[in-house]
């Protein structure tokens, strides 16, 4: 077996790729722009929904990547040896290219050739069929031509061998699974597989095989191109390779592990040796969630997220709370400006791959001492508050939901964290009525709350193409009227309405509203052409457009000009879709023009009264 580093791993993967005709793409950052239905990216695939639903991306129809990617899921399964909140995964797709066979080909060669992993350790799982979609034994011959034993390939259902969509709606379908053996002889027995026997496989690849889109409805219509969707864990193949115990033994990973060891005099020590190996084991658990969640938060901070009480800031504020509540587990007694010393050699680690960590090490550092001095404040109060409700049970056995709201309205506890320390005294809480008090105290943003589970929209849909292009044309006319130095800070769209992010000081005045609306109204009055070119981040930048300059796409990035290309009412750079004409949209309202945060205002707007079909803008040759 070939031994890797991390950074070694990533390159020999996307070297792979490049020389079967995949282009590199870039990771995407973790928050996803334009897709209510998740707070982060998931998977590799997620930053390329429009692509794998027929919109064609401007590198081509083979692209590859490793994509950071948040999953907040499997967060109880963290401490374990495989499962991370942060992972990289490794991808290639194909957009209507290649198919089963191709894709098959290339994950066996790259595993077993190029990285040598022993094929006596390998196994792989096939979709067994149902109503939706029919065996697939086409997989399963492909495994078997090139060499894998049919007792080394298992059928599972649905529930195992399907993938997606990312939301509730979208590109998804069959897959075929790839492990290695991690049970306790050094080989697998004679008829093992993951469908026999899951606990001893490490899942460590995935091809999807995305022919369906499931709609709202929850029936699935086939895709107009049949794509390929791939996963890999880094983490995982990286320890495999290397051969690590777990992902904590990894080389990217282990300076942070010793990192937490130099606190070593600061642990808890038992009285007996029976007590001190059940707290070794208890150690060894919340030793490995500090690691996890303070590399995930410092990924997060480095994408602009902060710790607030929605959203994914909640999921920050989680992960860095609970992070330190396992410290204090750990340690009898808490150093101040302890995440971000962990963080610190995260961003060690990292930096080769993730150069902006180093760019952003000062707000992360920032970001983390704020937080962990608020949560040392609360955890303190909001402690002797938790032992009063203890006391005040009487032998009941549940904390009722007005006191875990009180814990979180007032103490700044996660609904998740009273529930965890509720657990440790063998109590439950009662969740229906942490959020009846939640809900009567209206603390949550609605919105958020809201849209994300009102219907997956992560989709090309009429309604959401139309506010994207209204998003182009409103951009453009913030700039008219507020100045250039207005840019794009983030954008949210759902059916319903647009949302659009912006810096700019100053709340804008109902004139400078009514300006804005109006110059998006006189475009779509005009019913200008919308078109898209493919050009290179410098082409782009003389021409005038405006957008996210990426300096890591050398080439093949597409603009969408709303006119003509030397007269325009808008030009972006811009993954699309689009419709074909402004007059598609009907007519424009801005609903709100709200602060954000500190400098970023956040406009909500809508459309109405555009037809219900749409055409698409298609390429200007
Ligand atoms: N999207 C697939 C996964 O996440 C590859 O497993």
């Amino acid at each position: 077996m070939k031994s890797l580093s991390t950074n070694q791993l990533r390159q020999a993967y996307l070297d792979f790729f490049r020389s079967k005709g995949h282009a590199v793409i870039p990771s995407a950052p973790l928050v996803p722009e334009n897709d209510p239905t998740v707070l982060f990216t998931t998977a590799g695939m997620h930053p390329l929904v429009p692509y794998l639903l027929g919109e064609p991306h401007p590198a081509g129809k083979r692209l590859t990547d490793v994509q950071r990617c948040i999953r907040t899921q499997d967060i109880d399964e963290v401490g374990d040896n495989t499962h991370l909140t942060f992972f990289e995964m490794m991808g290639n797709w194909s957009l209507g290219d290649y198919f089963k066979k191709e894709a098959i080909e290339l994950s066996f060669e790259f595993l077993i050739r190029v990285l040598e992993i022993p094929l006596e350790k390998f196994a792989v799982t096939v979709f067994e069929g149902d109503s939706d979609a029919p065996r697939d034994e086409e997989s399963a011959d492909i495994w078997k031509s090139l060499g894998v034993p049919t007792d080394r390939v298992g059928y599972l259902p649905k529930a195992k061998n399907w993938w997606g969509p990312a939301g509730l709606t979208g590109p998804c379908g069959p897959d075929t699974e790839m492990f290695y053996w991690v049970g306790p002889t050094d080989l697998p027995p004679a008829g093992s597989n993951p469908a026999t026997d899951d606990a001893n496989w490490m899942e460590i690849w995935n091809d999807v095989f995305m022919q369906y889109n499931k709609k709202e409805d929850g029936t699935f219509e086939p895709l107009v191109q049949q794509n390929v969707d791939t996963g890999m864990g880094l983490e995982r193949v990286a320890a495999v390779l290397q051969g690590a115990d777990s992902v904590y033994g990894i080389d990217s990973i282990l300076p942070i592990v010793k990192r937490l060891e130099s606190f070593e005099h600061h642990i808890r020590k038992g009285s007996s040796e029976e007590e001190n190996e059940k707290i070794a084991l208890h150690l060894h658990r919340h030793g490995r969630i500090i690691i996890d969640h303070l590399k995930a938060a410092t990924f997060m901070i480095a994408d602009g997220v902060r710790p607030s009480n929605t959203d994914q800031g909640y999921i920050l504020r989680r992960l860095i709370r609970r992070a330190i509540r396992s410290a204090r587990q750990l340690m009898s007694e808490h150093t101040q400006g302890f995440c971000s010393f962990i963080a610190s050699e995260v961003v060690i680690q990292y930096s080769e791959a993730y150069p902006f960590l180093r760019e952003k090490e000062n707000d992360i550092q920032q970001t983390l001492n704020f937080e962990e001095e608020q949560f040392s404040k609360a955890l303190k109060e909001g402690s002797k508050q938790f032992e009063k409700i203890i006391e005040s049970l009487g032998g009941k056995k549940e904390i009722d939901g007005i006191s875990a709201f009180h814990l979180y309205d007032t103490y700044g506890f996660p609904i998740e964290l009273t529930k965890e320390m509720a657990a440790e005294q063998k109590l439950t809480v009662d969740e229906d009525g942490f959020k009846k008090a939640f809900e009567a105290h209206q603390s949550l943003s609605r919105a958020g709350a809201e849209q994300k589970f009102k219907g997956g929209l992560a989709d090309n849909s009429a309604e959401t193409t139309k506010l994207h292009t209204a998003t182009h044309l409103l951009n453009a006319a913030l700039r008219h009227v507020l100045g250039d130095h207005i840019s794009q800070k983030g954008s949210n769209i759902t059916a319903e309405r647009l949302r659009f992010d912006f810096n700019h000081p100053d709340k804008m005045t109902p004139e400078q509203v009514a300006a804005a609306e109006k110059i998006v109204n006189d475009a779509i009055a005009a019913d200008l052409p919308i078109s898209y070119h493919i050009t290179t981040v410098e082409g782009a930048k003389q021409e005038g457009a405006i957008g996210v300059f990426d300096d890591r796409y050398a080439s093949d990035i597409k603009v969408y000009t709303i006119g003509t290309r030397t007269d325009f009412a808008s030009k972006e750079i811009c993954g699309g879709p689009h419709v074909a004409r402004t007059g598609m949209l009907g007519s424009f309202k801005i609903q709100k023009e709200e602060s954000s945060s500190a400098g970023i205002r956040r406009i909500k707007a809508v459309v109405s009264g555009g037809p219900a079909e749409i055409e698409l803008a298609k390429e200007e040759v």
